[in-house]
């Protein structure tokens, strides 16, 4: 097994033109799985909201559940690279708080934290930064202010929208991220802030030009049937193949198929007659007379 890369590593990986394949994980056996399979990265996101929790988007998630996901996360996956995404309002608010938050994913094991935004982040990132924790910057769709983009959509597609990306692009780096991820943007853009910038730039739904490749774990699995979206490759169909082992169970249930022997713990040889012994003794005793 590969030990746990460092930010070292993945910086060279840059250098190299070696491409960091990274999902998401919520759970101990999918990240368990992802770490056997030699994925560099997992992300603990706050899209766990959508495909574990079944809300509409992320901005439910909270700070105890983050970390519950993140710590058992952390314990299947020693050797692999774990970041923490921080939820909804656990850094907006101050930059006070988003400094404890941050350190609270470290304590229970994130190598690294994740915030949505450009320059109207920068002061938090620089603040985490500087208590020496790793932030990864994430711009272009930003599912917690979903509401202010009109909602799931791609960003850059306009010059206008394009240098928006760029100037948020080059302000979370300024402001001391150590990488960058960038959602849903058109890949010319993409290939422009690669291009300025000097931290690994990683995608998802951004186009090649990208230094590394994120994809929801559920939609690479196909277990999320909500919608899918453009950039979305899955790699399984496990929908069919749960609702197909749902489907056998609970007709194996009704035609008691299941369990069968093979199934069961037997009584140790000659248990069983001991025990009617003791039962027709109980009898016995019970009776008048
Ligand atoms: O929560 C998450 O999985 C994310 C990705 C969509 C980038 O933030």
């Amino acid at each position: 097994m590969a030990k746990r890369k460092s930010v070292l590593d993945f910086y060279k990986m840059k250098e190299s033109g070696e491409k960091v394949s990274w999902i998401t994980a919520y759970d101990a056996p999918t990240a368990s799985l992802a770490e056997q399979a030699g994925i560099e990265m997992l992300l603990v996101g706050d899209s766990v909201g959508m495909c574990v929790y079944g809300n509409g988007g992320t901005n439910e998630m909270t700070m105890p559940t983050m970390l519950g996901h993140t710590s058992a996360v952390r314990r299947a996956a020693m050797n692999t690279f774990v970041i923490g995404d921080m939820p909804f309002l656990s850094y907006q608010i101050s930059c006070e708080e988003a400094v404890a938050n941050a350190g609270a994913f470290i304590r229970v094991g994130a190598d690294a934290i994740k915030l949505e935004g450009g320059r109207r982040v920068a002061p938090q990132i620089r603040a985490i930064s500087d208590a020496g924790i790793v932030v990864f910057g994430h711009i272009g769709l930003t599912p917690q202010s979903s509401g202010q983009l009109g909602g799931f959509k791609a960003q850059g597609l306009t010059a206008e929208s394009a240098a928006d990306m760029i100037a948020d692009a080059e302000a979370v780096q300024e402001a001391g991220a150590r990488f960058l991820l960038v959602e849903a943007v058109a890949p010319e853009v993409t290939a422009i802030i690669r291009e300025k910038l000097t931290i690994p730039v990683y995608g998802i739904g951004a186009g090649p030009h990208t230094d590394g490749e994120l994809l929801i774990v559920a939609d690479l699995l196909g277990i999320f049937e909500a919608f899918k979206p453009k950039f979305v490759k899955r790699y399984a169909n496990l929908a069919v193949e749960m609702k197909k082992a749902f489907e056998a169970y609970r007709a194996d249930v009704k035609n008691l198929a299941f369990p069968g022997p093979e199934h069961v713990y037997n009584m140790l040889p000659g248990e069983l007659e001991k025990l009617r012994a003791a039962e027709g003794k109980a009898k016995g005793k019970g009776k008048r007379g």
